[in-house]
């Protein structure tokens, strides 16, 4: 049986308010994930297509693309994997802006996606036509956006980043003394302006999932583990931050857990990652870092409600009929391509990024 998500509540921020549903994940019988598996492996044949997703789907999905040649990574190498891959389509299970991302570089290629609603709070606090004024009042600083945006966002941007190159591409652009307009993610923004000392404006946007990672509840889990070290994705607020032995994007936070030399980690980011970091560093105990206080409630308690939208029946009806494909207007498509496009150059030439620790 295959369940879908209800609509929960309003989550405000600021003037903007949005919609979060319920984290609701595919119920499956047992008896009926093994043809499920099979019917998608013919369609992807069939169609052409390989999956490419995000370490925050469901392990069954993150599993599927490592048996049919499919990718599971991070948002920066999700984008570089799309782009070279020769399959005519792209199955982007994740959300949105991944899937409109895929588009963008991939104007020739179909780009399906399991739940077109899959979308993303910085996403949803950054509309972008209130995004275009904060632009127009401040036409002296390079727009830099976080990858987690609408294309429309985007194509009014100079640079596209993610959580993998964010502090290297502002500190390059300090360095020529531009002066920075961010957005939306005012914890990842205030960040990388502690780690580049460069001059920018935030824009006032939060993810659900790492806004409520709390920093007195993740002191009081150290002291019950004081041999665990700490690893933090950075659009978690800044006092969960300065707890951290590891910062960096979900690619860096796995490789943190197999390097460190620690066989237990307190992590702060959405606990669809243990999937992969479990692989990649076995036998280590992982905890999920505390998301709100004993009798407080969390609203997505450690799991990104729209990533959980990805499912194995969503993403074979996708295959099946064609559904689900991501379109955009070509002019704007062609406008956001271009700050992308520096993003990957930039990183292709300076290497993948590695993670940042509170030692350096
Ligand atoms: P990464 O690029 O680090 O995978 O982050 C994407 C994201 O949405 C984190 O919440
Ligand atoms: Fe967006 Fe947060 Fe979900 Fe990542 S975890 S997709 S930033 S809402």
């Amino acid at each position: 049986m295959i369940s879908f998500s209800p609509i929960r509540e309003r989550y405000p921020v600021e003037t903007r308010s949005y919609e979060v549903p319920e984290t609701v994940t595919e119920q499956l019988e047992p008896e009926e994930r093994a043809p499920l598996v099979e019917k998608i492996k013919c369609l992807l044949r069939d169609r052409k297509a390989v999956i490419v997703a995000h370490y925050y789907t469901d392990s069954a999905l993150q599993q599927l693309a490592d048996e049919t040649g499919g990718h599971v990574s991070d948002s920066l190498d999700m984008a570089r994997f799309g782009y070279e891959h020769p399959a005519s389509t792209l199955v982007v299970a994740g959300v949105r802006f991944m899937g409109e991302t895929a588009k963008i570089l991939n104007p020739e290629k179909r780009v399906l996606m399991p739940d077109l609603e899959a979308t993303c709070s910085l996403d949803l606090g950054c509309p972008a036509e209130e995004f275009s004024a904060f632009c127009d009042s401040h036409p002296d600083r390079t727009v830099v956006v976080y990858a987690n945006t609408s294309a429309r966002v985007k194509a009014r941007a100079d640079w596209v980043v993610t959580s993998s190159s964010a502090v290297d591409i502002v500190a390059h652009l300090a360095a020529r003394r531009e002066k920075i307009l961010w957005a939306p993610d005012k914890y990842l923004g205030g960040y990388i302006r502690e780690h580049t000392g460069a001059d920018m404006v935030l824009w006032n946007a939060a993810c659900v999932v790492h806004e409520e990672f709390k920093a007195l509840e993740l002191e009081a889990l150290r002291r019950q583990h004081p041999d665990a070290k700490v690893l933090v994705h950075p659009e978690s607020p800044a006092s969960v931050v300065a707890q951290a032995d590891a910062v960096g994007s979900t690619s860096a936070l796995i490789k943190a857990a197999r390097e460190l030399d620690a066989s237990k980690f307190i992590v702060a980011t959405d606990k669809g990652i243990f999937y992969k970091m479990q692989q990649a560093a076995p036998g280590k105990q992982l905890i999920e870092a505390p998301t709100a206080g004993r009798s407080a409630t969390c609203k997505s308690c450690g799991h990104c409600p729209w990533m959980a939208m990805n499912g194995l029946g969503k993403l074979a009806a996708c295959l099946e009929n064609g559904d689900n494909e991501i379109l955009l207007d070509p002019q704007i498509a062609a406008r956001a391509r271009v700050p992308i496009m520096r993003l990957l150059d930039f990183t292709k030439a300076r290497g993948q990024a590695v993670f940042g620790t509170n030692d350096a």
